[in-house]
C-alpha cells in the first residue's frame, strides 16, 4: 500500500498509524476528537522518540516517519486510501456509521478493515456496497511491540481481500492467523473468559488480586496477570467484549462476573481512568 487511513486516533488507531508509517506507508490518522488527535500523535512522537533513544531509528528516520503520518479531523481525507483501517470504539452503530460514510467516500477498490476486537465483520460488511473487500484486521496493544495480527473473514470477504491484507500485516512485520467471523474471533474468545474466572475467583474471595496475578505469572508464564491485563484493556472493553461473547452464542460460560459490572457502573475501568483492580496514581 502507499496510502492508508486509520479512523481513530486511540490507543489502537494511534499505534496502527505508527507500524503502518514505519512501513514506508503515508498514513491520514482520522479523529473527529481534535483533543484526541493531539494524544494520539503525541503517543505516535513519544515512541518514536523512544526508538531513538535506543538506538533503533536514526534522527532521520524518525522524522520521516513521522511526516507521514498526516493527522486530519474529516473523514473524507480516507478517500485516496488504498486501505482504510477503523479503529474506533467498541459500538456497532458507531461502527455501521463509520462504514457506510467509508464506502461513500473511498474508491470501489479500497479494501475496508476493522480493528474490532468481537464485532461482526459480516454485518459491517452489509453496511456497505462492498462486502467482498470488507475484513477485520485485529491488532493488539501495545501495537508497535505485539507481533499478532488476526484477520478475520467475514461472510463475504473475497479469498483476493483476504490475500492482500494478509500481505500487509506480513509487511508490517506482523505474524496474521485467518479466522472466521463468530464472537471474540479467536483471541477474545479465550482471553476473555480467562479474564472474568479471575475476577469471580476475586469475587468469591478465593484469593487476592495480587495472588491470583502471580499464580498466572510464575505459574503460567504470562507477561501480566488476568487482572493487571484487564485494567491494561480497560474493564468497560472486556465487558463490552464479554457481552458480545454472551449474546452471541447465548451459553451462560460467558455471563460477566457481577463485581466487573460494578467497577464499569463505577467508572473503575483500569490504567486509563487511573483506578482498576489496582491503583495508577495519574
Ligand atoms: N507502546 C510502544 N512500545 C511499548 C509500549 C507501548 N505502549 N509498552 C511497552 N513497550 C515496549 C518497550 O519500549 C520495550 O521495548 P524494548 O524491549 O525494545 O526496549 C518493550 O515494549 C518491553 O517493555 P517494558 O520493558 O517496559 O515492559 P515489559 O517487559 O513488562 O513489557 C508489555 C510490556 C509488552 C506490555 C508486556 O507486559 C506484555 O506483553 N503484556 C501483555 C500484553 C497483552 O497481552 N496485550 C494484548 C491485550 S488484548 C488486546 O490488545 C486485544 C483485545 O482485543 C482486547
Amino acid at each position: 500500500m502507499s496510502e492508508v487511513a486509520v479512523i481513530g486516533a486511540g490507543t489502537m488507531g494511534s499505534g496502527i498509524a505508527q507500524v503502518f508509517a514505519q512501513a514506508g506507508d503515508t498514513v491520514r490518522l482520522i479523529e473527529v476528537s481534535l483533543e484526541q488527535l493531539e494524544r494520539g500523535v503525541a503517543t505516535i512522537e513519544k515512541n518514536l522518540g523512544r526508538s531513538v533513544e535506543k538506538g533503533r531509528l536514526t534522527e532521520e528516520e524518525r522524522r520521516a516517519i513521522r511526516e507521514r503520518v498526516v493527522p486530519s479531523s474529516d473523514v473524507q481525507d480516507a478517500e485516496g486510501a488504498q486501505l482504510v483501517v477503523e479503529a474506533i470504539y467498541e459500538s456497532l452503530d458507531a461502527k455501521l456509521e463509520v462504514f457506510r460514510s467509508l464506502d461513500e467516500v473511498c474508491l470501489s477498490e479500497t479494501i475496508l478493515a476493522s480493528n474490532t476486537s468481537s464485532i461482526s465483520i459480516t454485518a459491517l460488511g452489509a453496511a456497505t456496497s462492498r462486502p467482498d473487500k470488507v475484513i477485520g484486521m485485529h491488532f493488539f496493544n501495545p501495537v508497535p511491540v505485539m507481533r499478532l495480527v488476526e484477520i478475520v473473514r467475514g461472510i463475504a470477504t473475497s479469498d483476493d481481500t483476504y490475500i492482500r491484507v494478509e500481505e500487509q500485516a506480513r509487511r508490517l512485520g506482523k505474524e496474521p492467523v485467518e479466522v472466521r467471523d463468530f464472537p471474540g474471533f479467536i483471541a477474545n474468545r479465550v482471553l476473555m473468559p480467562m479474564i472474568n474466572e479471575a475476577i469471580f475467583a476475586l469475587y468469591e474471595g478465593v484469593a487476592g488480586a495480587d495472588e491470583i496475578d502471580t499464580v498466572m505469572k510464575l505459574g503460567m508464564n504470562h507477561p501480566m496477570g488476568p487482572l493487571q491485563l484487564a485494567d491494561f484493556i480497560g474493564l468497560d472493553v472486556c465487558l463490552d467484549i464479554l457481552k458480545v461473547l454472551h449474546d452471541g452464542f447465548g451459553d451462560p460460560k460467558y455471563r460477566p462476573c457481577p463485581l466487573l459490572k460494578q467497577m464499569v457502573a463505577g467508572g473503575r475501568l483500569g490504567r486509563k481512568t487511573g483506578s482498576g483492580f489496582y491503583e495508577y496514581p495519574m
